[in-house]
């Protein structure tokens, strides 16, 4: 209150002292403007009586002389005239001034009578008077002086009037000003400051409240989202103190976010982190004037991000956004995330030559159909191998630049882009402890061997001090095509390889997802049912009964054995005609790839054949969403559905699975799972398919369809339980302990036992 009438005093006292600096300039110069007017006005008159008088004066003529002096001096506003001899003396004075003078008037100034004019104001008493004087001739010579007399009062009345009006104008202004001042500072600071403090008082009292008044109130702005970012770290807190508690007391050991910060601040002892993807966390587009940050639905952002952010550590990745380059700073870093920043992003930068070779041709078109047995022909082009190599090596100088001056620095890899990096770093830096995940299956040794250069990348990931695969089989494949192909010592119970004196472990770390009760109390049972009546009507489908399948649009992921499938079991069961609707949502990916294309095209032919041919007047059985679907939009579909699609070729693991399992607080709905998929593992519960077996899979949707209500919830009950204890910090936690439990300077046996014990 005080700060506000100390806000208002100085507005009005600025505005005050303003408007009368202003009033005191124009007051002057009207006055001035006055004093010039009543001075031409004398020098007229007196100008033109000089031309009557002269003649006049030089004839002697008195009476003529009095009668014109009368006349003139007796004109209105004028207070008289005055002639002067020449020594001076009056001769004649309108009969008004001698009221005012006496016989005396006032004497001239004598270079008057020398031929000069003359004015000066004087007071006269109470008047304030002008006199107007010039020389009276005769002939060559001075024969008196002419005085014009002018009352002036009235100038210093008109100022004072001006005076009391500028006054009251300023004494108005003020007021209005106070008065406006009051109502912005009630309307925009008093008002959303109370209601931010009532709100901060209801966060504190842990009530479940919405910021979205306080952010209408533009002045506040920054200060409401500083608020609101505090309330919510505010909240976050207290909720994983909450969950933490609740874990203790059921004796869980479930790993949350909170969790893992805790614990790898002990567990990492000082070491920071640094992660390598392909992928940046953030990455940053114009959009118009303005820059967009998107943030890709990885999980591996939601893995890594706590870690990152409690050691402070550096994410290295491509930056491949339009506006990445103007957002670093000279060592192209970035400090994220943009709204909270707590760790580094440090972009690296490609040729469009070398993400083609690099992503394009050796990743994506060489060994990523050489490691998913999906019979799509890999194509090994030695220029690709060339940039593969340069990538890899230009990544491995950004990744030694970041850990230069680091003490026992932890660098994770991640996947198939960077089979070389670990090499590369540990050949600097023996120091640095190195693990690479691999995220996608690897095959057996003999589909590994048709690589051209398989001992280069059996090399380069032998460099890493561990090397993580989603699960045992791959781990397996991995030894066992090392076993083939290098001159190497395997140790298969403990699953290490030792090559050139470095040893290095394998280990599945299946990763996973976030399942967090917090998050499911916030859709309650009335909520999930009203959101899946207005998707089926959106969707205008008048089935009962829902598939759903989200993946991006890869030919692992057996989109169209999927469709097969479906098109038998309509083929099988046509009471099921207008009663069961499939949706397929599928992201474009890598289409500069011929045979991304052609699987798009193909999907859509196939999606437009089987509706054909079953469709009825307001039914379809497939719809086709062929774009990329943030988590949020895809949330409702997992939860409206009855049967969720995952019948990949080859997968490493399948998180697509594990979301829908997720998303499932209400303990509904049934997986379809590929058994090629790494997730069929940890899912006995879902239908395990053989996505090639058309039968199989129209028959799995059939049992899905009719499975008693009590089995499909115990089926869910028990895939909640193992997605909830091996969840993505999970994950995180083991592969992160693993590497940063080995001991570099030990020797082999000894290196391994500390994983051992673990297990
Ligand atoms: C696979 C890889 C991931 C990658 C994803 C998207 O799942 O294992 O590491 O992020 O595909 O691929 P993209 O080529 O779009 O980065």
């Amino acid at each position: 209150m005080r700060l506000s009438f100390r806000l208002i005093a100085s507005l009005v006292f600025g505005l005050t002292l303003v408007s009368l600096l202003f009033a005191v300039y124009q007051v002057g110069a009207e006055n001035r403007a006055k004093r010039n007017e009543l001075e031409r006005r004398a020098q007229i008159l007196a100008e033109s009586l000089q031309l009557a008088i002269e003649p006049l004066l030089e004839k002697g003529s008195q009476a003529k002389l009095h009668q014109i002096v009368e006349k003139f001096g007796s004109r209105e506003g004028l207070a008289g005239v005055v002639i002067y001899g020449k020594e001076g003396n009056p001769l004649f004075m309108t009969s008004a001034l001698v009221d005012r003078f006496g016989r005396e008037a006032p004497r001239l100034y004598s270079a008057v009578f020398e031929g000069q004019a003359w004015k000066n104001f004087f007071q006269l008493a109470e008047t304030e008077m002008l006199v107007y004087a010039v020389p009276l001739r005769s002939g060559d010579h001075i024969a008196g002086a002419l005085a014009v007399f002018d009352d002036a009062t009235y100038i210093q009345a008109q100022n004072i009037n001006m005076w009391r009006d500028t006054f009251i104008r300023v004494l108005v202004q003020m007021l209005v000003v106070a008065a406006i001042t009051i109502l912005i500072i009630r309307w925009s600071m008093i008002r959303p400051i109370a209601r931010m403090a009532q709100w901060i008082k209801d966060v504190r009292a842990g009530k479940e409240v919405s910021h979205r008044d306080l952010f209408a109130e533009g002045v506040l702005q920054p200060l409401t989202k500083e608020v609101t970012h505090l309330a919510t770290s505010l909240r976050e807190a207290r909720a994983s103190a909450e969950e933490e508690a609740r874990l203790r007391d059921a004796g869980e050991s479930q790993w949350t976010a909170e969790r893992l910060r805790v614990s790898l601040q002990g567990t990492l002892a000082g070491s920071r982190l640094f992660v390598v993807s392909n992928r940046e966390p953030y990455q940053q587009s114009y959009r118009g004037n303005s820059v967009e940050t998107i943030v890709p639905a990885s999980g591996l952002v939601t893995a890594m991000e706590p870690i990152l952010c409690a050691s402070d550590g550096t994410w290295i990745a491509h930056g491949a956004g339009d506006a990445d380059r103007a957002m670093v700073d000279q060592n192209d870093r970035l400090r994220v995330p943009p709204e909270e920043p707590k760790y580094t992003l440090r972009r690296v930068w490609l040729t469009r030559e070398e993400e083609e070779g690099y992503y394009y041709g050796f990743a994506n078109e060489g060994l990523w159909p050489l490691c998913h047995i999906a019979h799509t022909r890999p194509i090994f082009r030695a220029e690709d191998w060339r940039y593969y190599q340069e990538v890899n090596q230009k990544f491995a100088e950004a990744v030694l630049e970041e850990i230069e001056n680091e003490k026992n620095p932890i660098v994770l890899v991640q996947d198939y882009h960077f089979a070389l990096l670990p090499q590369y770093i540990k050949q600097k830096r023996p120091d640095a402890r190195v693990a690479i995940f691999w995220h996608i299956p690897w095959p057996n040794s003999e589909a590994f061997g048709i690589c051209p250069w398989q001992h280069d990348l059996l090399d380069g990931l032998l460099g890493a001090d561990l090397i993580g695969f989603h699960i045992q089989s791959h781990c397996r494949n991995f030894l066992d095509t090392v076993d083939r192909a290098l001159e190497s010592r395997i140790e298969w119970e403990r699953m290490t390889v030792t090559r050139g004196g470095h040893l290095t472990l394998v280990h599945p770390f299946p990763i996973s997802v976030d399942l967090h009760e917090e998050r499911d109390q916030t859709v309650g049972t009335d909520a999930i049912y009203l959101e899946r009546a207005a998707l089926l009507a959106r969707l205008d489908t008048g089935a009962g009964f829902l598939g759903i399948g989200v993946d991006r649009l890869d030919y692992t992921k057996g989109i169209p054995e999927r469709l097969h499938g479906i098109e038998r079991f309509l083929e099988q069961h046509p009471s099921y005609s207008g009663r069961f609707t499939f949706v397929q949502i599928g992201a474009p990916t890598r289409t500069r790839i011929n045979r991304y294309q052609d699987l798009i095209s193909e999907v859509e032919a196939e999606v437009e054949r089987i509706n054909r041919r079953f469709q009825t007047e307001r039914w379809k059985p497939i719809i086709f969403f062929k774009r990329h679907h943030s988590h949020k939009e895809i949330e409702p579909f997992y939860r409206a559905a009855d049967i969720c699609f995952v019948t990949s070729l080859h997968d490493g693991m399948n998180l697509v699975a594990k979301e829908f399992i997720a998303s499932r607080s209400d303990g509904g709905g049934t997986v379809i799972l590929s058994r090629f998929a790494g997730a069929s593992q940890e899912l006995p519960d879902a239908l395990i398919v053989n996505p090639y077996d058309t039968d199989q899979v129209a028959e799995a949707l059939r049992m899905a369809l009719e499975m008693s209500p009590e089995e499909r919830r115990g089926r869910m009950k028990r895939m909640r339980r193992t997605v909830k204890e091996n969840n993505i910090y999970t994950w995180a936690a083991h592969l992160i302990s693993a590497v940063s439990e080995i001991r570099l300077e030990m020797p082999e046996r000894v290196k391994t036992s500390a994983l051992a014990a673990r297990q």
